[in-house]
């Protein structure tokens, strides 16, 4: 390894003197640019060497404008293809290899293949510049941790952060240098498949979660081994595809563009993600990869970020597509202009960049830019020092899959699970209980629970709700087990790649409803698992129906005659509809697709071993109908009179969620008491502290998320009726009580006003302080120039 590193230098040296050029010395402390994030702390992950930013410049000049171009140019590995297949052979991609006219990689996994790719580059470009692997490490690389929407669930910034870096070191121990995560589009539409993959409908919880996402795969040093890049997507408006079709047009005001979709963007540039990506979209009629106020006026310009931009799978050539570019060429001038930095596996740059040098059609300054910005990101990751140094075969063998890791993404797991409804208190179940049945199409499935982007996860490797309950309950308790009723035909094989197999959900085999009767009868209890298969969610899997596919409702309503000690066990990547589940049984326990871990995890909340905790990330509708809708909507003129017809509803529907943002039942009770704010009035640039006792009236111990939320009375542009501020995530044993106090001030109060500026404007403010979006206790106060 040393010899590499030392061959490379020197050749890198030697080139370099020739040029009449000398790389910039060792960095001391003297020579950082330091860069301090809003409270003056330096954030060490985006330090700016100067000393780096010289040997880029070296490097730079001794490059022809085919490498410079093909440093923007990243081809998919070819066996694992997340997007369309492309046309360009291997051979082809090989060749460009071998002259250094490629920059990065992307699903090329493990370490021998990682090293093999690098070696091609090493041994045979003429300036040996080191690939950036990249890869969807979605939600873990082999050990899996809840899907991203379940994992939010949690309200649990510490364990986000610790599976992301779980996952960044797992991938880095294989091989790799960046992920393409954390994706923190906003979304409000259960429609849209790609809803399990973000943080939710909420602006604010979602940046916390994308921000601490950022830090757990990048660590504070980017240059560690056990650290990797992450990635910003899809900037921006992807989740706001209409009526959840994926890939569809986004049509959205700028206030909302700036108020809802744009905040978790901007927290993630400040926290020094090294890239972002764009998004298939267009955006009020510009497709997001050729949108120049997006990537260079506002995320290069105004927030002053120094990363590079990587396209969607091909979407800069799917701007002819939209009609927006008149060909190859005109795309390639349009995304470059617009500061898309590297073009994913479109190969429009490669074919167009150079012409439009020659052409005069842009400026050679607008490729040198983007170049220099992809080289920066692989310094940091100490790729010039060491093109291998994540390719360590013991490493991945030691690292990868530990039984500390599953022991984390348990931990996660079981955080992420929301308890819907329990009358009764049917839950938690002793395990001394005689006799539980085990139903359903997800009961066994130990695929499912791995989620449809499930990195190396390993088919069919997840432990089942089966296998946890097995493991949970006393040696005499009888498990009675059915799966009633196949879910889907077929799955996806081992091997085969998540997009290729299409999905039939129309099942129409009934022989197992009768056994799973039979069964329900003889038990005590009944544990249900149903929902959506792992690849019903993700991307390219938008639905006009969320209620339950194929016989699972038939199933449901046959046990529901013979037993009603229902516990549905929910598996899904969507919020589904779950209206006939709710008048029909008293438990229901929100399970999301959890992970290798998800049976012990599920097991562990039903038997009482972790009372939950978690709270939804998005709203739950009656029915599909109601889609989007989401907490903090703005009021109309006509808000709420039931009385009258003419006002905003649906007659058919209630006005409400079924389950609302923020909810999240418990083993226990919360009672809160003494809202009280230390100054009803203060300044457009003042502070004040609101304080709430929260008691443990129950009987078990248990963790609760204490959300604010805060309204904007009167406003130059109509705000939401609540918007969530803040949150402290709490242990409290039986009977304790804790005093929880937040801060209010510009940060909380502000908004993108009708200046088309963040301000705080004067006025008066409701605050609440509550369990979930909908309980709460309410205070007001004024805000006074
Ligand atoms: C397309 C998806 O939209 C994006 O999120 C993903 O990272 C790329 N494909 C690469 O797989």
């Amino acid at each position: 390894m040393k010899i590499i590193v030392h061959q490379y230098f020197r050749l890198m040296l030697s080139t370099a003197l020739v040029a009449g050029l000398l790389f910039g010395c060792t960095s001391t402390d003297n020579n950082k640019e330091v860069v301090l994030d809003n409270k003056g702390k330096a954030n060490a992950s985006i330090l700016i060497d100067k000393a780096t930013e010289q040997k880029i410049d070296s490097v730079l000049s001794l490059m022809t404008i085919d490498e410079k171009v093909g440093q923007l140019v990243q081809y998919n590995g070819g066996w694992d293809a997340t997007g369309p297949s492309d046309s360009q052979g291997d051979q082809y991609k090989l060749e460009k290899l071998k002259k250094g006219e490629v920059g990065s990689m992307l699903n090329v996994t493990s370490v021998a293949s990682i090293r093999e790719t690098q070696r091609i580059v090493m041994e045979n470009s003429r300036l040996k510049i080191p690939l950036i692997f990249g890869f969807d490490v979605i939600h873990g690389y082999k050990t899996i941790f809840p899907i991203p929407l379940g994992e939010s669930a949690s309200w649990d910034l510490n364990i986000i952060e610790q599976s992301a870096a779980i996952a960044a070191k797992e991938a880095a121990a294989s091989g790799l240098n960046w992920t393409f995560a954390p994706m923190i589009d906003i979304s409000r539409d259960a429609r849209w498949g790609r809803v399990m993959e973000g943080g939710g409908e909420d602006t604010y919880l979602s940046t916390q979660i994308g921000v601490a996402r950022i830090k757990g795969f990048q660590g504070n040093d980017l240059s560690k081994s056990n650290t990797i890049a992450a990635c910003a997507k899809h900037f921006a408006g992807y989740g706001f595809a209409e009526a959840g079709r994926d890939y569809n047009t986004v049509s959205i005001s700028e206030y909302d563009l700036h108020n809802v979709i744009l905040p978790p963007f901007k927290a993630a540039a400040k926290a020094g993600v090294a890239t972002f990506m764009n998004a298939f979209n267009d955006l009020n009629g510009i497709p997001a990869t050729g949108h120049q106020y997006l990537q260079r006026d506002l995320l290069k310009g105004e927030w002053n970020w120094d990363g590079f931009v990587v396209s969607d799978w091909g979407s800069i050539g799917e701007m002819m597509a939209h009609g927006y570019a008149r060909d190859t060429n005109h795309a390639g001038e349009i995304a470059i202009k617009a500061g898309s930095d590297m073009d994913m596996q479109s190969f429009t740059y490669e074919q167009s960049l150079k012409t439009l040098v020659e052409e005069d059609k842009i400026s050679i300054d607008l490729i040198d830019d983007a170049v220099k910005r992809i080289l920066k990101v692989k310094f940091q990751l100490g790729l010039f020092d060491d093109p291998y140094k994540y390719c360590n075969e013991a490493l991945e063998t030691q690292m990868v899959y530990s039984e500390e890791n599953l022991a984390v993404a348990r931990d996660v797991a079981k955080k992420s699970i929301v308890l819907l409804k329990n009358e009764k208190a049917l839950l938690p179940i002793s395990k001394d209980i005689n006799s539980i049945a085990v139903i359903g199409p997800l009961a066994n499935d130990k695929n499912s629970p791995l989620g449809n982007w499930r990195g190396k996860g390993v088919y069919n490797s997840a432990i089942s709700l089966l296998d946890g309950v097995k493991a949970a309950v006393s040696e005499d308790t009888k498990i009675y087990f059915e799966q009633g009723v196949a879910l889907t035909i077929p799955t996806v094989e081992p091997g085969k790649n998540q997009f290729s197999t299409a999905l039939k959900f129309n099942t129409t085999d009934r022989s197992g409803i009768k056994k799973a009767v039979n069964a329900a009868k003889k038990a005590e209890i009944v544990l249900l698992a149903i929902g959506e298969d792992a690849y019903q969610s993700g991307e390219g899997r938008s639905f006009t129906d969320i209620g339950f596919k194929g016989l699972q409702m038939e199933l449901l309503e046959a046990i529901h005659k013979v037993n009603k000690n229902i516990v549905i066990v929910l598996m899904n990547g969507r919020p589904m509809d779950l209206s006939r589940p709710t008048e029909l049984v008293p438990s229901i326990l929100e399970c999301w697709h959890l992970g290798s871990q998800s049976g012990y995890a599920i097991a562990d909340v039903l038997f009482g071993d972790y009372n939950p905790s978690g709270k939804l990330p998005v709203s739950f509708p009656h029915n599909v109908g109601q889609v989007p809708i989401y907490y903090n909507k703005k009021n109309t003129g006509r808000p709420s009179n039931a009385t009258q017809i003419t006002y905003s509803h649906y007659r058919d529907a209630p006005k409400t969620a079924l389950y609302p943002f923020g909810f999240g039942l418990s083993y226990t009770e919360f009672t809160y008491s003494n809202l009280s704010l230390d100054k009803t009035e203060i300044t457009t640039t003042g502070e004040l502290k609101v304080a709430v006792t929260i008691t443990n009236s129950g009987e078990r111990a248990g963790e609760e998320v204490v959300q604010l939320y805060i309204r904007d009375l009167v406003a130059s542009f109509v705000r939401p009726v609540k918007e969530l501020k803040d949150f402290k995530k709490i242990s409290l044993k039986p009977g304790e009580s804790k005093d929880v106090i937040f801060t209010i001030n510009a940060e909380t109060l502000q908004f993108y006003t009708a200046n088309k500026k963040w301000e705080v404007e004067p006025g008066e403010f409701d605050v609440w302080i509550g369990g979930s979006s909908t309980t709460a206790l309410e205070e007001r106060f004024r805000v006074v120039e």
